[in-house]
């Protein structure tokens, strides 16, 4: 068993009745709708009504004040600031911080939708350079969690600064959030970064929300009813720390480039073959492992592509994701020709336990 991790006594999952989960119990209940049972909801109502009802609270709750969001290109946090949109119109400003520690593309993703298609009010940090720079030699993967959350934090106080008027703050926290930091009578597990707002040092008047209520099932309907393209609404979970805890070691922008180049790949030819739905998360990863290849006749010693895609029900536990060889294969072949500096392709089938889904 590892550190940090313990058995817990699982009433009623699986199926079967009773169980004996070796994992992490910040993770446990992380997820609580599998394992409750899929009637749980604190939803009153429609997701129609929550929306039309969410809209004039956040109204009420603003006053006329101006109103922040911070946006992730997670769908709650998407979710948040199309609601907050409709509520209070131009007094909403978004943030997202680019922390260079993103998928292929996707900041120009986020900005493009919530500037674009929804002519909201979005201010694009790039912090790329600033976190690279803090994260220099450091390899020890706790250390580096913690630089890029502290990072975050910085960066985000800084720019509301910038802002000049603080009023209220939009928050994307969802119940499994609340049932993991204690709140609502439920024993506290971890202190869950969005609730009571994120160590700022700054005083919003106010924080708002909006989907609190909502288990991450309700949120995504809501994202499709509020018309968020599936990309968003359906969007894997993809860890704070970004990019960070796939490339193992220290971050430089050329691992990461090559990584992001491997992954859009992997990701690509699982979009295609249409298992993106079957497949709860699939990636690459860079385990920083250099082999000997042999590439126009001439020998090569360059990096290893690990592939990882899990099937889980609740993220607690998962296995490995059978994916057909054909998909594989071509994965591997891709990668290995369109990304410079890759001559080796694996595959991690390991279940969870004992390996967590991320490598770091
Ligand atoms: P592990 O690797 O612990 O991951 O098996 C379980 C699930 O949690 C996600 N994950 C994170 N999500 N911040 C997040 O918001 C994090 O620091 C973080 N670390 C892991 C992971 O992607 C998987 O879905």
């Amino acid at each position: 068993m590892g550190k940090g991790y313990s058995p817990l006594f699982i009433k009623g999952w699986p199926q079967s009745g009773r169980g004996i989960c070796f994992c992490s119990a910040s993770q446990l209940l992380s997820i609580p709708t599998s394992i409750k049972g899929d009637n749980m909801s604190n939803l009153k109502g429609t997701i129609e009504k929550f929306i039309e009802e969410s809209c004039e609270n956040i109204k009420a709750e603003a006053a006329g004040r101006p109103v922040l969001c911070a946006l992730s290109g997670g769908v709650d946090s998407a979710v948040c600031a199309v609601l907050a949109h409709r509520a209070v119109g131009d007094k909403l400003t978004c943030l997202f911080v680019d922390t260079g520690l993103m998928r292929k593309n996707e900041g120009d993703q986020v900005t493009a939708l919530f500037r674009g298609t929804y002519a909201i009010n979005l201010i694009r940090v790039d912090a790329e350079e600033r976190f690279l720079s803090k994260l220099k030699g450091v390899t020890e993967p706790e250390s580096k969690r913690k630089i890029i959350g502290e990072e975050f934090i910085r960066v985000f106080e800084e720019e509301a600064k910038k802002l000049g008027k603080t009023g209220c703050l939009v928050q994307g926290t969802i119940y499994p959030d609340i049932i993991e930091s204690g709140a609502d009578g439920h024993k506290q597990v971890k202190a869950h970064h969005n609730v009571g707002g994120m160590p700022l040092n700054i005083e919003f008047e106010a924080v708002i929300e909006p989907i609190k209520m909502l288990y991450k099932e309700e949120v995504r309907e809501c994202a499709r009813k509020l018309g968020l393209p599936a990309s968003f609404a359906n969007r894997q979970p993809f860890p704070g720390p970004g990019l960070a805890v796939r490339c193992l070691g220290e971050l430089t922008k050329s691992k990461l480039d090559l990584l992001r180049d491997a992954d859009a790949i992997f990701r690509e030819e699982i979009e295609k073959a249409g298992l993106q739905k079957e497949i709860q998360q699939y990636f690459a990863i860079l385990p920083g492992v250099q082999s000997v290849g042999v590439r126009n006749n001439e020998r090569c010693y360059e990096e290893t592509i690990a592939l990882r895609a899990i099937s889980t029900k609740d993220f607690v536990t998962a296995g490995s994701a059978r994916l057909p060889y054909e998909l594989l294969e071509t994965a591997a072949r891709r990668i290995t020709n369109e990304v410079k500096g890759v001559n080796r392709v694996v595959l991690d089938i390991t279940p969870k336990p004992p390996a967590t889904i991320e490598w770091e």
